[in-house]
């Protein structure tokens, strides 16, 4: 439930790519109200870790920019600021459980209405110092995705000599679609905009290869039941022309058993202080797999996808847990293309169909990955340990 006590109106036009609809329709969706951001992230038409931190942010900035207009009714005193301010981020922060980047988001900005609030400034000046933070929020990934893909792309490549045509799955979409890019056009803020040439942080990683003519093939499972891979990273691929090969989540120990795959690649929504790696369900498959034919497992991911104070993963991590439907679902073109009709959800069980389990995560084990890398290195486990000493790269 929203808190009832929330000024809904933003002040700035704040838009996304509606992803629900991707890659046969760009449809972009105005954030006009907390709720609407919260039910975005809620429903998926945004997502990935980083991504939905940045919507959170941004919508949150534009309600509290009304704080700089004297009107606005919360900005009559420095706690009144605190109540509207802690309430909306309490709310947003239900959005989706998993990622720790938005509970990342939402502590900071809490840590920046902390110190301002006992500095004594007036409310005015807590919140724009609330506004400038959440812009930050949401600008950091360009920057540290740039730094991600090539710490991890040049460590791949010392481990294969600097070898040549490098093939490296991923899974799920952990591109530009799911990272941030705050753009303002003609008086309107967008999180990211289709065809920007920006990287992401698995996907990031594969970029950079391709860009040195270092990558054979990137391969990319479809990522069931959100289709998160065949719907957004085939998008991506595409567009930036890498040279790529789909393959069904079920086709992972085949690909490995018949090409040789030199590493997996993978985003994260939460790491846990040992290593422990919440990710898009289906990658403790892959890791599995990889750790069976001995090809590198490499998580890529920023700082603030770290949670310090989980010493490990196992049972801690919250796992969000889809509504059962979707997995019944798959969304897309009419084939072959129907001119009345261009979008399809079609059911693919028995209507009615009950027992159906659809976490949207899982966690692989620290054991099972090979390296972390973030925006400030790679970390690797010592030899003879299970465990990551993650202090060097956080
Ligand atoms: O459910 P999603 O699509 O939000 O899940 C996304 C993932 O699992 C990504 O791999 C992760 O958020 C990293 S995105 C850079």
């Amino acid at each position: 439930m929203a808190p009832t006590a929330l000024v809904s109106i933003l002040t700035d036009p704040l838009r996304i790519v509606n992803q629900l609809l991707l890659p046969h329709t760009t449809e972009y969706v105005q954030i006009d109200t907390i709720e609407q951001a919260h039910e975005a992230i809620r429903s998926m038409k945004i997502r990935g870790a980083p991504a939905i931190a940045s919507l959170a942010a941004l919508a949150f900035a534009a309600h509290i920019s009304r704080g700089t207009d004297a009107s606005a009714s919360f900005t009559s005193s420095p706690d009144a600021v605190r109540a509207e301010v802690e309430s909306i981020l309490a709310f947003l922060y239900t959005a989706r459980p998993t990622a720790v980047n938005l509970g990342a988001a939402t502590r900071r900005l809490t840590a920046t209405l902390n110190a301002s609030h006992a500095s004594g400034k007036d409310a005015r000046t807590i919140c724009e110092d609330l506004v400038a933070e959440a812009h930050k929020v949401a600008d950091e990934d360009v920057g540290r995705n740039k730094a991600m893909a090539k710490w991890g792309g040049d460590w791949l490549l010392g481990r294969h000599g600097g070898e040549n045509n490098l093939n490296v799955l991923t899974v799920c979409n952990t591109g530009s679609l799911a990272t941030s890019v705050r753009r303002i056009w003609q008086g309107t803020i967008y999180v990211h905009v289709l065809g920007l040439s920006v990287v992401g942080t698995a996907l990031g990683l594969i970029t950079y290869l391709h860009e040195t003519q270092k990558l054979g093939m990137a391969y990319y499972t479809q990522t069931a039941p959100y289709h998160q891979g065949s719907r957004l990273t085939a998008l991506e691929l595409q567009t930036l022309e890498i040279p790529s090969t789909m393959i069904c989540d079920t086709m992972v120990g085949s690909l490995f058993q018949h090409y040789k795959i030199h590493a997996v690649a993978v985003g994260a929504d939460r790491i846990a202080k040992n290593g422990d790696t919440a990710n898009k369900i289906g990658t403790y498959n892959a890791a599995v797999l990889a750790a069976r034919h001995n090809i590198p497992f490499i998580v890529v991911a920023p700082i603030s996808t770290v949670d310090l104070s989980l010493a490990d993963g196992s049972g801690r991590i919250p796992i969000e847990q889809r509504p059962p439907i979707e997995a019944c679902l798959v969304r897309g073109a009419i084939y072959p293309a129907d001119a009345n009709s261009s979008q399809a959800t079609v059911m693919i069980t028995p209507p009615g169909l009950t027992g159906i389990y659809n976490p949207s995560f899982d966690v692989t084990p620290a054991e099972l990955i090979t390296a972390i890398v973030t925006e400030k290195g790679v970390a690797t486990r010592q030899p003879g340990e299970l465990t990551f000493d993650l202090s060097t790269v956080v």
